[in-house]
């Protein structure tokens, strides 16, 4: 499953024990509005794209179109995460190709009233089983800035590993403008699903 020029093509909805991973639709803007508006002081130290706050609904579909053309054209995919029981919007993830050959990068928020339940750890083991069910990846990665202690506990648990620590602009106001790389390579990852 893979587009050589436009980069590895991932399903548009993903299912783990308690959440909907799916492409946000039009129809969704009033979820991921409700969603970002809740969560803003808790979004705002580390999500760089809350500096547009406030958006309208009208914003946020049009943002969803974006996306969903994006994702046609074999870019990035973003997803909204559901709870699989009642379709409750609690989160936005992606999987971005912006790591370079081989490897693809998850980003992730989660609503501030639903933190603390493993949503994010969840999510981010759901794709990267996904990921390294396309071929042609071989490392998934997930960036973390440094003060961000509650972020890189989920790549942590999941059996990541921190590779590098740089520099970088800071583009949030709670980082502290050092980029965390935490690396899950294919070998690694075949190992713990198989118990190794
Ligand atoms: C960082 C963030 C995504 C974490 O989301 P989360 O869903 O609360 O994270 P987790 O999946 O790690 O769950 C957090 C806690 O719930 C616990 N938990 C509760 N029930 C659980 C379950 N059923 N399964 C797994 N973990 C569970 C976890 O053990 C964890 O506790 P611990 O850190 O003390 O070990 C969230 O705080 C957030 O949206 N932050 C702002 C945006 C952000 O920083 N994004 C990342 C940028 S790199």
């Amino acid at each position: 499953m893979s587009n050589a020029e436009a980069g590895p093509v991932f399903p548009d909805r993903i299912e783990s024990e308690r959440l909907v991973i799916r492409s946000w639709e039009s129809d969704d803007a009033p979820l991921l509005h409700a969603a970002v508006t809740a969560s803003v002081d808790h979004l705002r130290p580390w999500m760089p794209w809350i500096a547009f706050e406030p958006q309208t609904v009208e914003e946020r579909r049009a943002l969803i179109e974006q996306w969903c053309n994006d994702a046609a054209d074999g870019k990035d995919r973003v997803y909204g995460v559901f709870l699989a029981e009642t379709g409750k919007a609690v989160g936005g993830t992606g999987l971005h190709n912006r790591v370079g050959p081989g490897g693809i990068e998850i980003g992730y928020w989660i609503h501030v009233d639903h933190c603390g339940h493993g949503y994010a750890t969840e999510l981010s083991q759901v794709l990267t089983n996904t990921a390294f069910g396309v071929d042609g990846i071989e490392r998934v990665e997930i960036h973390t800035d440094k003060a961000n202690e509650l972020s890189a506990r989920v790549p942590q648990r999941l059996g990541y590993t921190l590779t590098e620590e740089v520099e970088q602009p800071i583009v949030a106001p709670g980082e502290v403008g050092i980029n965390q790389t935490w690396i899950l390579r294919r070998g690694n990852w075949t190992q713990r699903r198989d118990g190794g």
